[in-house]
């Protein structure tokens, strides 16, 4: 066993001593660089090189080499030779990238004080000496991404003062010291992706007045980001938050960037968006926040964006649309709020978007397709609404579409197909639509004034949705007959309280409001009567909030609609649509 061990060590060290080797292959890139195309073998690390081998071409000689470039096939290295940079003193590009490097020593680039670009890409450095740069005042480039480092000192970049991009991705990097990049006066490109940083520190961007490209996606950020924490980067116009785990979005955060572009907040936590986050960065082209818990947008989330060209909110819990959403963007082109609880597209909240190409709206539980929730659509291209509950649409929705190619419109009730070329073939395609179109002859909306009668609406059995917008009260009779006489029933939505009334003054039921009605906002229900007893159920809730059995029962013809105290507006449905076509559904019809 013993002699085993003094013979693998023996082996070792003649391999290792055997194999340390440095040279250069040069060549002429262009007739102007002159490069040092690096073959290395120095797995165990060694500094004690005297030179680089090689053979220049006629007339050059090591001042002439401005580059170099390691060779990769074969090349590894577990340090930084600094003979590099003292053969080569006017070298300005540096790359070694994926040579095993794990230590990289002070006086690594001391010789080269021209060095203008160094990538370390991909190699295994775990930390790095404070005054490694000290004499590397020109240093525009660095990349260090994809090492094992776990802090940086606070000094590494004291002089850099030409640095304009800085690429950190892929490090375990914990701690930032908070002054590290305060002499970076002229960064323009910051790359912090997928690093461990669990806390933002807003000394980090103090001096970044010229930081354009902030990267910090994919940080397990824990500790709530101040609201000062990018007060410095004035000249910000791509900002990276996604996969960061954030909760809570601080509207004090983007308002020094007065020339944001980009914004990515995907993937992250927030439940809410609140007013005005982007009201002093009118120039935002892109803004991405899908794949949050996003249920609460304010109305003034998007306020001052008229430059706002992509709008991502799919994969989150939305159920309401605001309109000031979608106002004074008309160079809106594409939308996604896929896979959210849509129920229903508001009148003419679309219609300002005239630059609109694209739109999705996959898997929701939108009911109608109203032609005046879209206006003109002159430019809708794309437009996405499979899996849906869709049960009607108008027909004029279809006709005014005049550009749209691709048309999904799978899983939905009235219909399950897909198009491309829609609007070429209008003709025929529109043939697929014969239920929606038919059915969307059952859709009412109205607008009650304050202090009105009731307006009355046919009611069909087995009951009817209703969406209400109003400020205060709202009532719902339910009747007979169709002219204003002593209802059988009414219910009550109002501030606090929901009632059910009976003979215009007996409250037969009170239910308190804070869940079921909102003022100043849409409101959802589902109105049924079946065996005497009439249930209210919110939104798509299985369960009524309301079960009410009557004693006495008449045929319920008619919803009455009536508005004490503010403008009302309302949209309603049948929960059931009556059979299509008399002939083979005729036996139904007489069973119903
Ligand atoms: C040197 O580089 C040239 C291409 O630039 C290549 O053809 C040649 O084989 C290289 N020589 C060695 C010894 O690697
Ligand atoms: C460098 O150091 C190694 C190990 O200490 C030794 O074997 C080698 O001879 C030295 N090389 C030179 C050029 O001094
Ligand atoms: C890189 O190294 C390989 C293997 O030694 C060699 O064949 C190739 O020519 C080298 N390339 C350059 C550009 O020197
Ligand atoms: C329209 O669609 C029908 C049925 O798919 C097809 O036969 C016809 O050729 C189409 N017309 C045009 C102009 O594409
Ligand atoms: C409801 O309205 C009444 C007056 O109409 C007002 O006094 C009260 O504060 C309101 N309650 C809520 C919760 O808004």
């Amino acid at each position: 066993m013993m002699e085993f061990k003094v013979l693998v060590l023996l082996f070792a060290f003649i391999s290792s001593s055997v194999s340390q080797s440095i040279r250069c292959n040069y060549s002429l890139r262009q007739n102007t660089q002159y490069m040092c195309n690096l073959q290395i073998q120095n797995p165990d690390g060694l500094n004690n090189f005297t030179q680089v081998e090689g053979f220049h071409f006629p007339g050059m000689n090591n001042v002439f080499v401005t580059a170099i470039l390691r060779n990769t096939t074969g090349s590894t290295t577990r340090n930084v030779p600094s003979v590099l940079c003292s053969q080569f003193p006017h070298v300005t590009y540096i790359d070694l990238s994926y040579l095993g490097i794990e230590d990289v020593d002070a006086n690594a680039f001391r010789g080269c004080r021209n060095l203008d670009w160094l990538r370390l890409y991909n190699n295994r450095i775990t930390s790095l000496p404070d005054n490694l740069f000290m004499y590397n005042r020109h240093l525009n480039y660095f990349d260090l991404e994809r090492n094992l480092l776990t802090a940086l000192p606070e000094n590494l970049f004291a002089n850099q003062l030409a640095l304009e991009a800085l690429d950190l991705n892929n490090n375990p990097i914990a701690n930032l010291p908070r002054g590290i990049f305060r002499n970076l006066f002229n960064l323009q490109f910051l790359y912090l992706r997928n690093l461990r940083i669990s806390a933002v520190n807003p000394g980090w961007f103090d001096n970044l007045f010229n930081l354009q490209f902030l990267d910090m996606a994919d940080n397990q950020i824990t500790q709530t980001i101040p609201a000062n924490a990018f007060r410095g980067l004035f000249s910000l116009e791509s900002i990276d938050l996604a996969y960061c785990n954030i909760r809570t979005m601080n509207a004090q955060w983007f308002q020094t960037m007065a020339h944001l572009h980009y914004v990515f907040m995907h993937n992250n936590f927030l439940e809410h968006i609140p007013s005005n986050p982007f009201v002093n960065s009118p120039s935002i082209n892109i803004l991405d926040f899908g794949s949050n818990n996003l249920a609460e947008v304010s109305r003034l989330a998007f306020a001052n964006m008229p430059n706002l060209m992509v709008l991502s909110l799919e994969n989150n819990q939305i159920s309401r649309l605001r309109p000031q959403w979608f106002e004074e963007k008309p160079n809106l082109d594409s939308v996604y709020l896929d896979f959210n609880r849509i129920n229903s597209i508001p009148v003419g909240i679309f219609a300002p978007l005239t630059g609109l190409r694209s739109m999705s709206l996959w898997s929701n539980r939108i009911r109608t397709i109203n032609r005046n929730a879209f206006g003109t659509m002159q430019n809708l291209w794309y437009l996405d609404l499979d899996d849906n509950q869709i049960n009607s649409v108008d027909e004029r929705f279809l006709r005014d579409a005049i550009r749209l190619n691709y048309f999904y419109f799978y899983d939905n009730v009235c219909a399950s197909a897909g198009f491309f070329g829609f609007a070429n073939n209008i003709t025929n395609n529109i043939r697929y639509f014969d239920r929606c179109i038919r059915n969307f002859g059952f859709v009412t909306e109205r607008t009650t004034e304050a202090g009105s009668n009731y307006n009355f609406v046919e009611g069909m059995n087995p009951g009817m949705h209703l969406e209400v917008f109003t400020q205060l009260e709202a009532r719902v009779a339910l009747t007979g007959f169709n002219f204003v006489w002593n209802p059988m029933l009414e219910i009550v939505f109002n501030n606090d309280t929901i009632r059910i009334v009976r003979n215009q003054d007996t409250d037969v039921a009170v239910i308190p409001t804070q869940r079921h009605f909102r003022i100043d906002a849409w409101n959802y229900y589902r109105i049924t009567w079946a065996r005497q007893v009439i249930s209210v159920f919110e939104a798509n809730e299985d369960f009524p909030f309301i079960a009410y059995t009557m004693q006495d029962w008449y045929p319920v013809n008619f919803l009455g609609l009536r508005a004490q105290e503010s403008e009302a507006i309302w949209t309603l449905e049948p929960v059931q649509l009556p059979p299509p076509t008399p002939g083979p559904n005729s036996r139904n019809k007489q069973e119903v």
